[in-house]
Order: C-alpha cells, then structure tokens, then sequence
C-alpha cells in the first residue's frame, strides 16, 4: 500500500501590489524584484480576512467531494498563529461542517511544520489505511515596511488529503532532517511582524538544504539524478533557483544551468505572483507543478526540500501516479488568481494597518474578501467567522 497526497487545493486573497509600485515608491529599478528575487506581486489579505477564512477557502473543494463524514484528523500548520491556545482549525472544522468525531491540532515550527503534518498524516493512514487526514497550511508573509523583507510578502493556504492509495503523488518513507538551533527568522509573540537577518537566512537555508541531503543519502537509495523535479520551499522563488544550482554541485551534477533551471521553473508560477505564504509555499509550488507542467508527470520522481526558519530543514521525494491530471483544481486556481485586483500602494499601506485590535471592545470587520468565508468582526477578544 502506498501513502501520500490524494487531492491539493490552494486559496490566496483577492488583493495584491504589483512590486513595480513598491519599487517607484522606494526609488529603485523594479528589476530588483522582477529578476534579482523573482517577483512580480504579493497578496494581501482583506481586512475580513486571515488564516482561518484562507484555509476554510482552501479545503472546501476537498470537503465538497469527500463528504464532511470522511475527515478523520485535520492538522492546521501554520505560523500566523491567532491564538495561543486554541488551534486555528477548530474554526475551520466548524465552517466545514466536519464531524464532532474529528480531531484538530495546530503545528509550528516556521514554515516546515505542513511538512511534518504531511508525514504525520501519513503515518495516521498507514496504521489505518481507510482514514483520511486534512493538512492545511496558512499563513500571511509580514515584514516591517521599509525593511528587506517587504517585497517578500505575501498569503495563501493550502489544503491536501492524504491517503492510503493517493489518487497525485506516493510519499516515499525515507526523509533526511536536518535541525539547529539558529536566530535566522523569528516572531516573538508580541509582534505582527517576523524579524529576520535576511542575508544569514539564506545561508542558513543552503546548509540545511546540503545537511538534510546528505542525510537523505544514508536513509534512502535514491540519488540526485533519480529525481526530475525539485520542489523548494519558496521565501522568493529565486532562493529555489540559487538552492537547485547549490544542491546540483553538491551532487557534482553536470546538468547544464538551464536543465536545471527546468527541474523547478514549473514549481515557481504560482508563488511568482502570490508571494511568500510561509507554510504553503512549497506545497503551492507542488500544485504549479502538477498543474502546470507541459510534460506528462506520471512516473517522474519529485525531490521536495521543505525549510522552516530557526531551524528544521527536511527532503523528501514522492512519484507522481498515473491519471494525477484529472483530479487537480487547475482551472479554479487559474480563474482565482485571474480576478484578483491590483490595489494602489496607497491602499496596500491601509490593508497593511489594518491590524487585529487588542483592546476587547466590539469591532466590525470592513467587507473586502471574495472568498466563501468572513471573519466578520473580533469582539470581546473573540472571533466571529461566517461562510457566505
Ligand atoms: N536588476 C536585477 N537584479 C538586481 C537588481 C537589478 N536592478 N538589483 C539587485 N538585484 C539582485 C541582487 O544582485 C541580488 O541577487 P543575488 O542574490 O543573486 O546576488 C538580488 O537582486 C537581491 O538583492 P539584495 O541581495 O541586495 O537584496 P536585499 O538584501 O535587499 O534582500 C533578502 C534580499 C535578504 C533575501 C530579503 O528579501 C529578505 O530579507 N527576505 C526575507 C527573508 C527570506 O526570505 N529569507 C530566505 C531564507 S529564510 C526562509 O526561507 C524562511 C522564510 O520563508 C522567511
């Protein structure tokens, strides 16, 4: 029997700033963001909107075809938490409808922690082949303005099944980790916003990614050049061109630049135009690939390597099944991210403001996401969510 991702469905705000616009205000070339990080725009979420509205949007295509009977677990990864003690999913279960005989829990470890939800999840399925479990990841990319990071924000959600015989992509059990204790990124609990020695992260990112390789090596047969698409995890999606070369001369590989280039451009698409979305990113990747990938995909090895900041890296690999194509959600997120709207820099500054009150006092959400879910307001520190 085999394990892994049945079904993935993904969900971003309805808003973003083309990165051109920040740029001009910053008075520098816009090529910066184009080329030198790979970015076009950033998502930004409606002021009615969070991690729990993103990630019921992400899940309901899923729910809708299995039923609300068929979950038996949903893990919420995520590190915009909004509460220290009740997990962001509880609320999603209650706007799916899903059954009081599920169970939900929250994880974090930065962006890593779909990661270890996917491989709980499949470790649940394998005890009990007929389970099905609900990974979501959610979360809202921010930085403070006028800091490095500002061009790398973003927000999205996904949602995957996982299940015994999974109709997209069989997880193989090996992993090769690789954890450290390291102030690369980091939120304390009084912040809205990450701090980060961006430079020193991305060297961080480098040496797990080698570390958690060559402990993939002494775990599993698998070598470099059994895989044929690599998927990263994706802060900015030229970190995963910088990691591909990084790890290809690691291997000694002698793919030329743009072979290589091909083994993940397909991944980057998605991200490219939503921004950072933290614990989804990779898995947003995953869906850019399988969605849009011009080749047929079954059979073919994919190397994921998931990286959570402070930190824990992971890679893994997984093969695409036969007839994956017909049980993907292409055409949905193609038409989702086709009527966003642009929003002046003006109006970003304002969605950026637009910041939880703190005070206990009854407050009413402004109306502005599209999606099937609201958080309608925030009163008496309790948050109000209805679907639409
Ligand atoms: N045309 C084309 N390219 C240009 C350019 C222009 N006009 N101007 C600059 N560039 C290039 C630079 O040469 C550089 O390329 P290289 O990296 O290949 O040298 C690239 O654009 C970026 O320029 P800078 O290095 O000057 O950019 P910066 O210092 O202002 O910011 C950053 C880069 C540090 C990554 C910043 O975006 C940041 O802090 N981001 C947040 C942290 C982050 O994402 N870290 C990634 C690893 S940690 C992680 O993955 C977890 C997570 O999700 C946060």
């Amino acid at each position: 029997m085999s394990v892994g991702i049945d079904e993935i469905s993904f969900y971003t705000s309805n808003y973003f700033l083309d990165l051109k616009n920040l740029a001009t205000v910053q008075e520098i070339d816009a090529e910066k963001y184009y080329q030198g990080i790979g970015q076009e725009k950033m998502g930004m979420p409606a002021p009615d909107e969070d991690v729990v509205t993103m990630a019921a949007n992400a899940a309901l295509p899923l729910i809708e075809r299995v039923g609300t009977d068929a979950i038996s677990t949903v893990m919420f990864a995520t590190e915009t938490g909004i509460d220290q003690s009740k997990s962001a999913g509880v609320y999603v279960h209650r706007l799916l409808g899903l059954t009081p005989n599920c169970r939900v829990v929250e994880l974090k470890q930065a962006c890593y922690s779909a990661t270890a939800a996917i491989q709980m999840g499949c470790a649940l399925v394998a005890r009990q082949p007929n389970q099905k479990v609900l990974v979501i990841a959610s979360d809202v990319a921010r930085y403070d303005l006028d800091t490095s990071g500002e061009a790398t924000q973003g927000c999205g959600a996904v949602a995957m099944l996982i299940t015994a015989n999974p109709r997209l992509v069989e997880l193989d059990p090996e992993v090769g980790n690789h954890t450290e204790d390291v102030m690369d990124f980091w939120r304390p609990n009084y912040r809205s916003t990450a701090l980060v020695d961006g430079k020193y992260s991305t060297k961080i990112y480098l040496k797990s990614l080698k570390y958690a390789w060559e402990h993939f090596r002494e775990v599993s047969s698998l070598a470099f050049s059994d895989m044929q698409h690599f998927c990263y995890h994706l802060p900015f999606t030229r970190m995963a061109q910088k990691a591909h070369k990084h790890l290809a001369r690691v291997n000694k590989s002698n793919l030329t630049p743009e072979l290589l280039d091909r083994q993940v451009e397909d991944t980057l698409l998605y991200n490219r135009i939503i921004g950072n979305s933290y614990t989804a990113s990779m898995y947003i990747g995953l869906a850019s690939l399988l969605e849009n990938c011009k080749h047929n995909l079954a059979g073919k090895r994919v190397g994921f390597f998931s990286y959570g900041s402070g930190c824990v890296a992971e890679f893994f690999s997984g093969k695409v099944v036969a007839g994956y194509e017909k049980y993907l959600h292409g055409d949905k997120h193609q038409l989702m991210l086709a009527a966003r709207s642009e929003v002046s820099y003006d109006e970003y500054l304002k969605l950026y403001n637009d910041i939880d009150p703190v005070d206990g006092g009854e407050h009413v959400k402004a109306e502005g996401t599209t999606g099937r879910f609201r958080l309608v307001g925030i009163s008496h520190h309790k948050r109000e969510y209805i679907s639409c």
